[in-house]
């Protein structure tokens, strides 16, 4: 079956010689600290590098050391790592420069003790890289190491600390170590999909377990990446059931199977066998279970070597995730050329976990003649990063129940509007004065500095000096000085935390003049982050637009990453659907808002030459002013779509679990439809009020697009909508807006309406809930939408294909400022049959 195949197709190519084996690896970039320490620390046969106060790698305001005696350690994790501390009370990180890009472990020491007034125990922090965020309001109890691994594509890495509000952070020790090119490829075989999973080079991961299956502890001085490999017995589920095996001296390791850096021979020599003692009937499962965070994917490896069997072909058997078989009558000697024993592992990426617990099975094939046996020797599970680049904390997919802070990234705020345009020209134009005043300043910048758009700025200009004198200098540009940042955030206060992305953290602030400003801090050495800092400025600065989330400015001194935003009063769509509290919105304020969304991205379709695809359209980048006006934010992942002799991009796969349109999912083609499909799912979000991805309901209902195509399709989807909007839509109008959102979720691109179909069809559901038409004069929608729209294009009003983009921007604005309701219901009349 297909899963088989994939398990063959994805081995790791490389190989290794047997010869070199011993410690085959030698990492280019080896740091290892012993934070706080004066002396060197030897740990098996690596040296800790001391890291007394005067070290280069840490930028810290506030670091104390703190040193415990080795009597108040516990005898049963003595590392002689665990006797100094760093301390942090303000944001510190350790800068680590790289000297071969790709992947790298980074492991993090923890012991609590108690050192003057740091109680260890009672520190409370966050731990991130450029990337991703490692470790949210973590805090220790017992002495732990973390060990992450991300790949570094850029000439340094940065751990940053930051301590919680009125706490402080701490470690004890730390490396940062390249790994082999080859231990994590960038595909596994997928539970669910037949296609696999691809992308694992971007991932990071945590590796919440690695077990040795049937043999002892393998410590990190038998493991060539210094991986420490835990006994299985704690996880198995009917420990009478399975028997452990030992015979590490058998263990091949051969072309096409695993290396000794894959696992060490230790791990491959022991395992857990079915305990069928020659009983032919035998039939059950060997199981282990493991705790895991719900809302996470997870990327399980396994490990096999039969050590079991006489001769080949003997051993067949099949291998479960939870309930799902990922590999039929799985023969480890046809994989391998015909060795026996020889070393083998296959990765499998989990859907997002739903439960907290995982299992993982072995049990017997049914083919006929033979032996019931199966066979487990090491697995590996490890965490994978969510769509906010995060390995913590809620995701944005997670459960309903839990606070704002799960929109993860967002930017909230309150609408600047047009009347405060006259202030915003005052805002630049003091800020730019500021900064030529303050203009020759030492800038070590990392990344290459880029000016929006050359000289020709004036689509911003235009539009913050419409109705102000014109002292405004036509180039004038968005830059905004770091002090004039660092005064709006009263010093990136950590309590004036709106959001926190992959790409950073977004602080609410206020400009000298009172405007309200959301901040979004990047991270400067991303360099993915650098290229969506860039998207967003180009694609911001170039697209204006009243269903669009303005820029302000952008700030990229001292190495920062800087974005300011008008400020959206009223946060995300998505937190006014479920889960923070909010009172409910009525079907019209939906509608409405559905709509502006649906305008902001008609415009960023086709308001340019060349379409512009967001990418991440969810309801978590539709926000809200204070009239609950919906602008769209967030094009970090935006691309421009497809010149016109070409129908697609292709490119990776980006986006947000649940909202990601199939077909680009499947062919990695890029089209305004994908949009299209992602806002179709927003719609259902806005009709039923429940995450697009919900883990803790019943199966069939854990994907919303799934769920309610299912229900409108049997045309009641009136079974599932928010009981809060019970008795309050017309069916007319509830009519019409599920077949548009089916429309939009059709499986095909090709079959999907045009934003601006979708803008017309949801213009005229609101017509019909607000009764303006009366009965009604279509029998057939589906023929309406192709009639109508291209009169709307005609009419100009939906301006397809003008070519001056910036004239175009202003009329856009200004007519949707006016009714186009009653334009709309003209148009209906005129076409009445
Ligand atoms: C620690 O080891 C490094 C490299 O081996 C050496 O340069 C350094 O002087 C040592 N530091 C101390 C405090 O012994
Ligand atoms: C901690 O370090 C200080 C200064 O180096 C030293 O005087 C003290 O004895 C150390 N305490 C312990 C418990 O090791
Ligand atoms: C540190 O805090 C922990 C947890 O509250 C507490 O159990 C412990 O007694 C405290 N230790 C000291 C030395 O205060
Ligand atoms: C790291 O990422 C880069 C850029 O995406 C990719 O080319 C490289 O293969 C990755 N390396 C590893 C080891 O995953
Ligand atoms: C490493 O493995 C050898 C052989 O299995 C064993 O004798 C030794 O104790 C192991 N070392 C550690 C530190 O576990
Ligand atoms: C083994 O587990 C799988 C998945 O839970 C289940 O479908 C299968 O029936 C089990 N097999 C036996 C023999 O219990
Ligand atoms: C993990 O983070 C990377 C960015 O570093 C992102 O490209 C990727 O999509 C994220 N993974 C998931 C499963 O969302």
């Amino acid at each position: 079956m297909g899963c088989k195949m994939f398990g063959l197709l994805f081995w790791v190519s490389s190989m290794l010689c047997l010869a070199c084996f011993a410690r085959g690896f030698t990492p280019a970039d080896n740091y290892l600290i012993d934070c706080g320490s004066p002396t060197n620390t030897t740990v098996g046969d690596r040296v800790f590098m001391a890291d007394n106060l005067d070290s280069k790698l840490l930028s810290a305001t506030q670091s104390v050391i703190g040193n415990t005696s080795r009597a108040a350690i516990t005898s049963s994790d003595d590392s002689p790592l665990y006797q100094t501390a760093r301390i942090f009370t303000g944001v510190s990180k350790y800068t680590f420069s790289i000297s071969r890009r790709g992947r790298h472990w980074i492991r993090l020491y923890f012991y609590p003790f108690a050192f003057g007034n740091y109680n260890m125990s009672l520190a409370k922090f966050d731990i991130s890289t450029e990337n991703h965020v490692l470790l949210s309001s973590f805090s220790v109890q017992t002495p732990v190491m973390k060990e992450f691994s991300v790949n570094v594509t850029i000439n340094s890495l940065a751990i940053t600390f930051s301590p919680s509000k009125d706490s402080f952070a701490f470690i004890n020790a730390l490396e940062v170590v390249s790994v082999p090119d080859e231990l994590i490829p960038d595909a596994a075989g997928s539970v669910k999909s037949s296609v696999g999973f691809q992308g694992l080079t971007l991932q990071a991961l945590e590796t919440v377990f690695r077990v040795n299956m049937g043999g002892p502890t393998v410590s990190f001085e038998n493991d060539t990446l210094w991986r420490t490999w835990v006994p299985d017995q704690r996880f198995l589920v009917e420990k009478n059931l399975a028997v452990s095996v030992s015979n590490i001296r058998a263990v091949k390791f051969v072309e096409g199977g695993a290396t000794p850096d894959i696992a060490p021979n230790t791990v491959y020599g022991t395992c857990m066998r079915m305990n069928s003692a020659n009983d032919p009937s035998s039939n059950f499962n060997v199981t282990w279970e493991f705790d895991v965070d719900p809302g996470f994917r997870y990327l399980i490896r396994f490990h096999f070597c039969d050590i079991v069997s006489n001769a080949l072909n003997e051993l067949y058997f099949n291998v479960f995730i939870d309930s799902l078989m990922v590999v039929r009558d799985l023969d480890l000697s046809t994989y391998l050329v015909n060795v026996l024993a020889a070393a083998y592992y296959m990765d499998y990426v989990t859907e997002l976990a739903s439960s907290n617990k995982l299992r993982v099975s072995v049990g017997p094939s049914n083919l006929h003649g033979t032996d019931p046996n199966a066979i487990l020797n090491g697995l590996e599970i490890m965490k994978m990063n969510n769509s906010d680049g995060s390995l913590t904390g809620s995701a944005t997919v997670v459960t309903s129940g839990s606070s704002s802070k799960n929109n993860v990234g967002a930017i909230v705020g309150a609408s600047i509007g047009v009347a405060s345009g006259v202030l915003l020209a005052g805002v630049i134009l003091i800020v730019c004065r500021k900064r030529s005043r303050r203009s020759p300043q030492g800038q070590s910048k990392t990344w290459m500095p880029f000016s929006i758009n050359g000289g020709t700025s004036q689509t911003m200009g235009s539009k913050y000096s419409k109705g102000t004198t014109a002292s405004l200098n036509s180039n004038a540009s968005y830059h905004i000085p770091f002090l004039a940042v660092q005064e709006a955030t009263n010093n990136f206060d950590e309590s004036w935390v709106i959001g926190i992305g992959g790409f950073g953290k977004v602080y609410k602030g206020e400009l000298n003049d009172g405007t309200k400003v959301a901040v979004k801090r990047g991270n400067p050495q991303s360099q993915q982050g650098l290229a969506e800092f860039q998207t967003e400025i180009e694609m911001l600065s170039q697209f204006r637009h009243r269903h669009l989330v303005s820029l302000i400015g952008y700030c990229e001194e001292k190495n920062e990453m800087i974005l300011i935003y008008e400020y959206m009063e009223n946060g995300t769509l998505k937190s006014h659907l479920y889960g923070s509290g909010h009172p409910s919105l009525s079907w019209k304020q939906r509608l409405e808002i559905c709509i502006g969304a649906a305008r902001g991205l008609h415009y960023l379709h086709t308001g340019y030459a060349k379409a512009v695809i967001h990418r991440d359209v969810k309801s978590a980048n539709i926000l809200l002013d204070e009239n609950f006006m919906a602008k769209v934010a967030d094009f970090g992942l935006s691309k421009t779509g497809p010149e016109l002799d070409q129908t697609h991009v292709s490119t990776a796969v980006k986006g947000s679990f649940g909202y990601l349109d199939p077909e680009y999912f499947r062919r990695q083609q890029l089209t305004e439809k994908s949009d299209v499909y992602s806002f179709g799912v927003v719609l259902f979000e806005v009709l039923c009020a429940r995450p697009v991805i919900d883990p803790t309901l019943p199966r069939e209902m854990v994907n919303l697009a799934e769920w309610a195509m299912k229900w409108q399709k049997r045309g009641q989807l009136e079974q599932i909508i928010d009981p809060n909007l019970k008795g309050t839509i017309r069916p007319d109008s509830l009519r019409k807006f599920g077949e548009t959102a089916e429309k939009c979720l059709a499986d095909f691109g090709i079959d999907r309406p045009s934003m601006g179909d979708v803008l017309w069809n949801l213009e005229y559901a609101l017509q019909l809930q607000e009764a303006v038409v009366r009965g009604d004069p279509e029998e057939n929608s589906t023929n309406m939408i192709c009639e109508l729209s291209p009169q709307i294009n005609n009419v100009g009003l939906l301006d397809h294909t003008v070519s001056s983009a910036q004239f175009e921007a202003s009329s856009v604005n200004d007519l949707s400022g006016v009714s186009m309701s009653k334009v709309f219901s003209q148009l209906v009349k005129s076409e009445g049959r």
